[in-house]
């Protein structure tokens, strides 16, 4: 077993206790602080949902404006709420991209002046390295190494992951994001946004036995995903059915069970092929309670052991910004005054 830390790091900063972490990557301002000693001590979160739903989906400028004016309350309710004076505060960690340019500046330039007003150190993390640790915000926490499933609006793939700051992607997708599938073919069923728990609450009402639709990269060797085409043919498939309310359905529950049975069987493929017995799922699809229960079949088949964040931690949230960036600033990382952002990161090239 692994520590958590790469061993030429393995240090010992005490001074780290209270880090608070500010996710504003896309459409939900989420702020945190986590505690050295007494671990998540608060969190608040504003999703956007009803600002985006009329326009079907987000809108970078008005996911912007919005975080600009949540921001500061938010900080004062999460700080508030976990009785704790800003003063206190040991280091600041924002989620410095992949997202939204202008969503992502937001956070970054309100932690990095926070940082620098309050002469704190001050972090830029990865949003998928957080989503990807947020697991271990949970009472059971899985040892290193293990499988990591990551499946959000975007990005869909799957790490061996060594310990913090060390992940070799095995696989991932070539085009479409599982859960930027979800919200394409919701908006062509014409459902509301986000897509993901849209179709996941019609498919429940869906006929199993109506629709055939192809599982992506089934038949192919290699742990890459592929979802472009899953979509041309849902997109076929609607234009010549009939619109009902049940027609709908029905699409819906076949859409989900195509993703969720290849989602599931390249995580196998991927636990058959490094030999290892631990698997985190993360991201806003891990969320989806048909994917949880297949893998949960498909673990107690293989004898593998699954970890998934709480359900509010699947989706963005400030809390895994925290505790990421409590970890990464205990080792003594620190941002320059500069601040940093990036829409497009790639997770193994981190340190
Ligand atoms: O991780 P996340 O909050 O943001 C990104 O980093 O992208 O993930 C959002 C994605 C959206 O595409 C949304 O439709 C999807 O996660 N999602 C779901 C469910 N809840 C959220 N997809 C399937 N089933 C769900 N229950
Ligand atoms: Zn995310």
């Amino acid at each position: 077993m692994q520590s958590f830390y790469p061993k030429q790091r393995e240090l010992n900063q005490k001074s780290i206790n209270y880090v608070l972490g500010i996710e504003t990557s896309c459409d939900e301002t989420g702020i945190a602080i986590y505690c050295a000693k007494k671990g998540l001590l608060a969190h608040s979160l504003y999703s956007q949902i009803d600002l985006h739903n009329p326009y079907g989906g987000v809108v970078p400028e008005l996911a912007s404006r919005d975080h600009t004016l949540k921001i500061l309350p938010l900080v004062k309710e999460t700080l508030k709420k976990a009785d704790l004076e800003i003063s206190a505060l040991d280091g600041i960690a924002y989620c410095a991209g992949p997202g939204l340019a202008g969503a992502l500046l937001v956070g970054a330039v309100f932690g990095r002046s926070l940082g620098w007003a309050l002469s704190i150190p001050t972090l830029g993390v990865h949003h998928m390295e957080a989503h990807l640790l947020a697991a271990m915000l949970e009472e059971e926490t899985p040892p290193f190494p293990f499988i990591a499933l990551l499946v959000s609006g975007g990005h869909t793939l799957l790490a061996q992951v060594e310990c913090l700051g060390q992940y070799e992607i095995l696989g991932e997708s070539v085009d479409d994001a599982a859960g930027e599938a979800f919200d394409k073919t919701a908006k062509l069923l014409g459902l509301s946004y986000p897509g993901g728990p849209a179709i996941a609450k019609l498919a429940e009402k869906g006929r199993p036995e109506r629709f055939r639709f192809p599982r992506p990269m089934l038949n192919k060797p290699g742990l890459n995903f592929s979802f472009s085409g899953l979509k041309t043919f849902v997109s076929s498939t609607y234009k010549a059915a009939n619109k009902d309310e049940q027609t709908k359905a029905d699409i819906a529950y076949e859409f989900q069970a195509a993703v969720v049975d290849t989602l599931v069987s390249k995580a196998q493929d991927a636990m058959a092929q490094t030999g290892l017995k631990r698997l985190i799922v993360a991201g806003g699809v891990a969320a989806n309670l048909v994917l949880r229960k297949q893998l949960d079949d498909m673990a107690k088949k293989t004898k593998t052991t699954l970890f998934y964040p709480r359900l509010e931690f699947c989706t963005d949230n400030g809390a895994m910004i925290a505790y990421l960036g409590y970890q990464r600033l205990y080792l003594g990382q620190k941002d320059d005054l500069a601040i940093k952002t990036a829409t497009r990161l790639p997770l193994d090239k981190l340190n």
